[in-house]
């Protein structure tokens, strides 16, 4: 061990994070084991070159070239909703499809006290979002005579949360069919670089966002898992839409029919200046630009019906051929930064609570891996059909929204 800890020393040096030394030899017994190891797993030129791109302006780079992307409208698919449908239920019936649910977030808006999963939005049955994202599940499994596996995302943050909260509800009837993996994560740094130090006298280490996805499936060998499974279709989605339709054979039937490696559903902005990515081709290529991203122009930009020309929002309901999830586990995605609040141990051994963001937290977008391939088909569905997100605590996208949607569309 003691030979390692050289090793790690003159990284440490290099890096210029030797504040790290003293916390290390603090610690004791197993807990410097595991100290050790977290060094040893930090990619210390990583970190290094991610700080220094927050010292860089980052604004949307001029040689990008921005287009409308083709898309499909599910309620005006008249004829070929049947068509697609027969393809898609098909393969559902063949057992190709898996779901993978994102559940790695901190949910720091909606401000709830453990894993987002785990929020009950006010129902009267006072069904989690789990519970929600499961039963629909469930149905699909009857309907089409075939167990759809279930893929759940969690962080080392939450994961011992997350199983426990299954164990409790004995995984809603749905055990045989679950499986949770890890994903990554990064150390947070503070504005001078340094690697922070937490409360649990660790590394501070937060969940890589929620392109990590492609990365962890390949590495906890869930996509291994699938192949075993004879999956072929990966439908991945967030945790916090309690509309979202993971079995839907009509995207699937879409996916297969046009030969594509991802078909994602859309809902459209509720205004042009609504804060969501919308689909686009950038440099030719599908995507998903950014509200901040996008100028006035563009994002009130309409063709001659009246639609807009960036109004189809990224929801994070997309299906993946197995292939190209694979494909893009394999290359690392861009760091976005984002700048947050973070308590920590400081070198005098003191914990500090800011009041305002001091941290750099450092996230892989999900669609960033969108670029890597040829072709996508986008699907626009209706809002309140598929989208009800649960993302603040109170206003827009809140419980309250959500439980209306939630109510409205099942008529409760
Ligand atoms: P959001 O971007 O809305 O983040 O995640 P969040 O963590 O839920 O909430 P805030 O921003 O802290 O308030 C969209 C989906 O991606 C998952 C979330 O769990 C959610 O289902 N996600 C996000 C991950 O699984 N891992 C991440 O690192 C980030």
């Amino acid at each position: 061990m003691e030979k390692e800890y050289e090793e790690i020393k003159k990284k440490l040096k290099k890096y210029g994070q030797e504040h790290l030394e003293s916390f290390y030899e603090a610690l004791e017994g197993k807990d410097k084991e595991l100290f050790l190891e977290q060094l040893k797993g930090i990619d210390f030129e990583l970190i290094d070159s991610l700080y220094k791109n927050t010292k860089k302006d980052v604004g949307i780079k001029e040689n990008v070239k921005i287009e409308p992307i083709d898309f499909m409208d599910k309620s005006k698919l008249s004829g070929d909703y049947k068509y697609y449908e027969d393809i898609g239920e098909k393969a559902i019936r063949a057992g190709k499809l898996a779901a993978v649910t994102m559940a790695g977030g901190q949910g720091t808006r909606l401000g709830h006290n453990g894993p987002k999963g785990t929020y009950d939005i006010g129902l009267d049955s006072h069904k989690s979002l789990f519970e929600l994202l499961c039963d629909p599940l469930k149905q699909a499994s009857k309907k089409y005579g075939v167990n759809i596996p279930w893929f759940i995302m969690t962080s080392k943050e939450n994961n011992k949360q997350t199983i426990e909260f299954f164990k409790e509800n004995k995984y809603f009837g749905y055990e045989k069919n679950i499986y949770f993996f890890i994903q990554g994560q990064l150390p947070m740094i503070d504005t001078e670089g340094k690697i922070l130090v937490g409360e649990n006298g660790f590394i501070k280490e937060a969940a890589d966002g929620h392109g990590g996805v492609y990365e962890s499936l390949v590495k906890s060998g869930m996509i291994k898992k699938m192949r075993e499974l004879g999956i072929e279709w990966i439908f991945i989605g967030g945790v916090d839409n309690c509309l979202v339709k993971m079995v839907d054979p009509v995207l699937m039937g879409i996916a297969i029919d046009k030969k594509v490696s991802l078909a994602a559903k859309s809902v459209v902005k509720a205004n042009p200046h609504e804060k969501v990515g919308a689909f686009c081709k950038k440099n030719g290529r599908p995507n998903v630009i950014e509200y901040s991203e996008i100028t006035d122009d563009m994002a009130e930009a309409a063709d001659k019906n009246g639609e807009l020309l960036y109004g189809e929002s990224h929801i994070l309901c997309n299906l993946f051929n197995i292939d190209a999830v694979e494909r893009m586990g394999s290359d690392p995605l861009p760091y976005h930064i984002a700048f947050k609040k973070a308590t920590y141990i400081d070198k005098d051994g003191n914990k500090v609570v800011p009041t305002s963001p001091n941290a750099y937290k450092f996230e892989a977008f999900l669609f960033d891996a969108f670029g890597e391939l040829d072709d996508m088909a986008v699907l626009r569905v209706k809002r309140e059909e598929e989208f009800a997100p649960v993302k603040n605590a109170e206003g827009t996208d809140s419980p309250e929204t959500a439980r209306k949607l939630y109510n409205d569309f099942y008529k409760l």
